[in-house]
């Protein structure tokens, strides 16, 4: 389903809505709400909406669990840290429990970080099956999503949790929640993508014949779950009308 917004501010309020919705209705169903947020700058105005009110005063922070789809293998003060990202414009400014966030720290060694992260998954879902009530993700122009980088070995990746992958053009490691583990996790997956330089990437990615290892965003389809795409207008430019 695609919800288009007429402006990127309209689209980051919708963002920071769904979460405050989710979040109620997860830590009343089940008395917690594990969320997986994204990086990049599409989200930083939805972070910064929910770290004031009215919408902070709405959120049960004390039942919410924060998880990263992803993460730079940088040290966490680096400006490119997902991590720092959040906690700067929103992680710092609620009263969220310190135990419940759960970052993704890879600078030393991308491999065993990936390793660890699944571990530290495993022990929060313990026997039950893995659910993140709520995963953010971005678009990149080149069709990624999370750290699923056209082309890379981490596509095929189908039983690890999470993994390491090689970005040439960014000469960077990260460490990213796989695709299988994504589709088996994710109860609601909400795409954010805007403005005009998004436009035709989206077009490949809703509209183009399927082409995952081109097109990573193609492989996000939870197995029991609902994929959400959250669109600014001129991102929206050269997609059809959807319901
Ligand atoms: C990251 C993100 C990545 C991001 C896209 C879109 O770590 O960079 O997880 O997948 O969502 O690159 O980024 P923008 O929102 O900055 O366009």
């Amino acid at each position: 389903m695609i919800e288009i917004h007429a402006d990127a501010e309209s689209l980051s309020g919708a963002a920071a809505d769904l979460f405050v919705e989710e979040a109620r209705k997860a830590a009343a169903g089940r008395g917690r709400f594990a969320v997986v947020l994204s990086g990049g700058e599409t989200p930083r105005r939805t972070y910064a909406l929910l770290a004031r009110p009215p919408r902070r005063n709405r959120v049960p922070w004390e039942r919410v669990h924060v998880f990263w789809g992803d993460e730079r293998c940088v040290p966490p003060a680096d400006p490119r840290s997902n991590e720092r990202l959040a906690r700067e414009v929103l992680l710092d400014h609620v009263p969220l429990p310190a135990e419940q966030i759960h970052p993704l720290r890879c600078a030393a060694d991308p491999g065993q970080a990936a390793a660890r992260y699944e571990s530290l998954l495993r022990d929060f879902f313990g026997k039950e099956p893995p659910r993140f009530d709520l995963v953010f993700l971005g678009l990149g122009e080149n069709g990624h999503t999370a750290s699923l980088f056209p082309h890379t070995a981490v596509l095929a990746e189908q039983v690890r949790w999470a993994a390491e992958v090689y970005v040439s053009e960014q000469n960077l490691y990260r460490v990213t929640l796989t695709a299988p583990f994504l589709n088996r996790a994710a109860a609601l997956a909400v795409f954010l993508v805007a403005g005009a330089g998004k436009a035709e990437i989206l077009r490949e990615v809703l509209e183009g014949p399927a082409a995952p290892r081109r097109l990573p965003a193609q492989l996000i389809r939870p197995a029991a779950g609902e994929v959400r795409w959250l669109v600014e207008r001129e991102a929206a430019r050269l997609v059809g009308a959807h319901g």
